[in-house]
């Protein structure tokens, strides 16, 4: 019990058992501001005020959750935490290793965790084999998402190599159009870089690369390989791509401006909220050449530890509420993610969504199911924020492919 205060636990675990106590309003600090985000968010908001919960908002704009991850340090620090926190990953596990999460235990004990959600989230939803999150959804990060529209007026076919994808892109450039919606941020770069190198090396390379941060696989020729696929993206971006918001690079291709973008299932709720439909607006297909792999995310909520039994409760009742299979279902289907639970139906999904459950239980069951680099779920912040800066630094033509990649090797050294 070295990070758990006991007394919390014996409170909630009464509170689970006997529901005595008042629920309160929670404070949810998150990054989900863009339009279909806020949608998804909404979903969950309807959701807490039916059972009464009352909900207090921490929006941090910024994807990826970098900015929110700063706030919530001087939250924690300043002694004034808020009540639920959306993190991703190994973040998850070092708040845990702090002393700072609560236990949710006995929800989960009451609720059945344990038997439905998947190993690869409970890794990081349970901390010394205690529960301290509660898995949203599942993202995953090899996607490109493309204008329908576009391609078939230039008789362009679903890429299905890297090579494909490379002539299409150049097809869409010789158009007048812009190929690649992008926006350039660390994070965004990275998000790509995690489908670059699935296409180059596959899983094992991207294992070998991300989560052993083998010196051999971050210096190797295959890395060099995935640079220069960095640059040939670079080559199909428009000239207004620094600094631009990921949901504006999906507002480009909603908006028949450009054909592509590569982004996390995330891009499809703003293609959702736009009334846009897949297979008849819209594209989903994995990074050409990373088929079968699966680079994923979970949004989990984690409950931190707070003194009220008020708050408490309304932390229990939020994750309760989080981990329902109708809520999953429902959430999943506006956010563009999958639930984070095996046993919910994949009715009300539409044609993207079916594909990433597939997928992902497909690559769950054959091992190629890895963590995402780019969304915390490889290795540690410190690791994530130094290969950020490489990507970032060789996208924007500071290093050629080869010094990004021995600069890489050295960053991912001196991060560890
Ligand atoms: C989160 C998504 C979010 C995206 C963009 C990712 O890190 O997992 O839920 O939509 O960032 O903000």
């Amino acid at each position: 019990m070295r990070y758990f205060n006991k007394k919390l636990v014996i409170v909630a675990a009464l509170m689970a058992t006997t529901g005595t106590a008042q629920a309160a309003d929670v404070e949810v600090l998150h990054w989900w501001t863009s339009g279909g985000e806020a949608a998804a968010l909404n979903v969950l908001k309807d959701d807490l005020a039916n059972q009464d919960i009352g909900w207090n908002d921490m929006p941090v704009a910024g994807g990826g959750g970098e900015s929110a991850m700063t706030v919530l340090r001087a939250r924690v620090t300043a002694g004034d935490a808020p009540t639920a926190v959306q993190l991703l990953g190994f973040d998850i596990l070092d708040w845990a290793a702090e002393g700072a999460l609560a236990n949710l235990d006995a929800v989960a004990a009451q609720e059945g965790w344990d038997a439905v959600v998947p190993p690869a989230l409970q890794n990081f939803a349970k901390y010394d084999g205690h529960w301290i999150s509660a898995p949203v959804n599942v993202h995953s990060t090899n996607w490109v998402w493309a204008n329908k529209g576009i391609l078939d007026d230039l008789s362009i076919d679903e890429p299905s190599s890297w090579e494909e994808f490379v002539a299409a892109m150049q097809k869409v450039q010789d158009s007048g159009k812009t190929a690649l919606a992008h926006g350039g941020q660390a994070w965004q770069e990275a998000t790509m870089f995690d489908g670059v190198v699935l296409s180059v090396g596959g899983v094992d390379f991207y294992r070998k690369a991300f989560i052993d941060l083998d010196p051999a696989a971050l210096g190797s020729q295959q890395m060099v390989e995935a640079f220069n696929r960095m640059a040939t993206l670079r080559s199909f971006v428009d000239d207004n791509f620094s600094g631009r918001d990921w949901n504006l690079a999906s507002a480009m291709v909603i908006n028949d401006e450009a054909a592509f973008q590569i982004m996390g299932d995330w891009a499809k709720g703003e293609f959702l909220n736009a009334g846009k439909v897949p297979d008849r607006d819209f594209l989903c297909f994995r990074v050409p050449g990373s088929a079968g792999a699966v680079s994923f995310n979970s949004d989990q909520f984690a409950m931190f530890n707070v003194s009220s039994p008020e708050a408490q409760a309304a932390q229990g009742e939020m994750a309760r509420a989080i981990m329902s299979p109708t809520f999953q279902s429902a959430f999943n289907v506006v956010k563009g993610s999958v639930p984070a639970r095996t046993d919910v139906p994949n009715d009300d999904f539409d044609a993207c969504g079916k594909k990433g459950m597939t997928e992902l239980a497909a690559a769950s069951a054959r091992g190629t199911l890895v963590g995402s680099m780019a969304h915390g779920h490889a290795n540690r912040a410190a690791v994530k924020n130094a290969i950020y800066d490489v990507v970032t630094a060789h996208f924007n033509g500071e290093y050629d492919a080869e010094t990004a990649t021995e600069e890489l090797v050295t960053a991912v050294d001196l991060a560890q």
